[in-house]
């Protein structure tokens, strides 16, 4: 389609290409131009920084064909379970709720449904405002389904985020691509799972504690939640979380602070939860105990906060980097 990113047209037509976060910041989709000419959508992308204008490069979810082209790509990886073709969206913006002051839900409700799995998300883009952001589906039921539930935080000078709360937006028609990702819970996974999250990344990692409860899962297995929080202002979705553990003992959740000023406030209001100290991977290092029985790590928020976890998990706990699933966007 004319002005279409080449990564989302591959990807709409089956093709198995590398990416993470279809939204210009991780550098995954990488690839070679060997012939033609392509228009970049983002010069300055985060994920661009690491291209090598030597060797033509470009970022396929940032750059568009302006004739035929040659691009050299290095396959995706394989993926644990055959994914949903994604495809481009429309639908627009309802129940925009905030739930502190930096983070708030909403829908995005779609002129047709779809079907997606519990972990994936969606890129979105407004009319006036440059380029597409990734929000993960914070639940996974009724499917297939055309409402869409996100979690979005506003960032320090993020003109979506900034759009979206400085109004209500309730009704402003969105663009959008998806599903996407792999860092998702599949029906093959047998055995324990833990999540190692950081603020909204808990989004995805919502859609797959409910429906690993949804599914039975949990009635035979356990899942271990270490949630990393900046202080007790920043906290969000804790209610959720204490009912799905009230209801289900084989699923913990630990909160990690790396301020801890005045939680004991949440103390009795969230007793089944364990509160401790320090960034993501080292709460988590202290907070997970024996790992043998885990079958697969899902790892999700800020980038550094997700490389760290994930070398946690390697080096300190000798857990199998292949069974750590992740999608980095942020
Ligand atoms: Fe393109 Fe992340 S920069 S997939």
């Amino acid at each position: 389609m004319p002005g279409e990113r080449l990564l989302y047209c591959g990807l709409r037509h089956g093709l198995k290409l590398p990416y993470e976060c279809a939204s210009g910041t991780c550098s995954t989709c990488r690839a070679q131009l060997i012939s033609g000419d392509v228009e970049s959508c983002w010069s300055d992308a985060p994920g661009g920084k690491t291209l090598r204008p030597a060797r033509n490069e470009l970022l396929m979810c940032q750059s568009m064909a302006k004739s035929d082209l040659t691009i050299k790509v290095r396959p995706g990886p394989p993926s644990v379970m055959p994914l949903p073709v994604p495809r481009i969206l429309r639908g627009e913006i309802s129940n925009f709720q905030l739930l502190n002051d930096q983070v708030a839900v909403f829908d995005y409700d779609l002129d047709s449904p779809i079907d997606y799995l519990p972990g994936q998300f969606v890129t979105v883009s407004v009319d006036g405002i440059d380029g597409y952001r990734a929000y993960s589906m914070t639940d996974h039921k009724d499917l297939p389904t055309a409402r869409l539930p996100f979690l979005v935080k506003k960032m320090p000078n993020g003109k979506f985020t900034e759009w979206l709360f400085s109004e209500c937006r309730n009704g402003t028609q969105l663009q959008g691509f998806g599903p996407l990702g792999r860092a998702i819970f599949s029906s093959d996974l047998d055995g324990d799972y833990v999540a190692l999250v950081g603020g909204t990344g808990i989004a995805g990692i919502m859609a797959i504690i409910r429906n690993s409860i949804r599914c039975g899962h949990l009635d035979n297995h356990n899942a271990t939640l270490v949630f990393g929080l900046n202080g007790i202002e920043d906290a969000f979705f804790l209610s959720d979380l204490h009912r799905l553990c009230d209801e289900n003992d084989n699923f913990q959740v630990a909160i990690a602070f790396t301020d801890m000023s005045g939680y004991e406030s949440l103390q009795s209001r969230f007793s089944h939860f364990r509160f401790v100290q320090g960034f993501l991977h080292d709460a988590s290092q202290h907070v997970l105990d024996d790992l043998s029985n885990v079958s697969v790590a899902f790892v999700a928020g800020p980038p550094v906060a997700v490389d760290a976890s994930r070398m946690m998990l390697f080096r300190k706990k000798k857990f199998s980097i292949r069974k750590i699933r992740y999608d980095r966007f942020g």
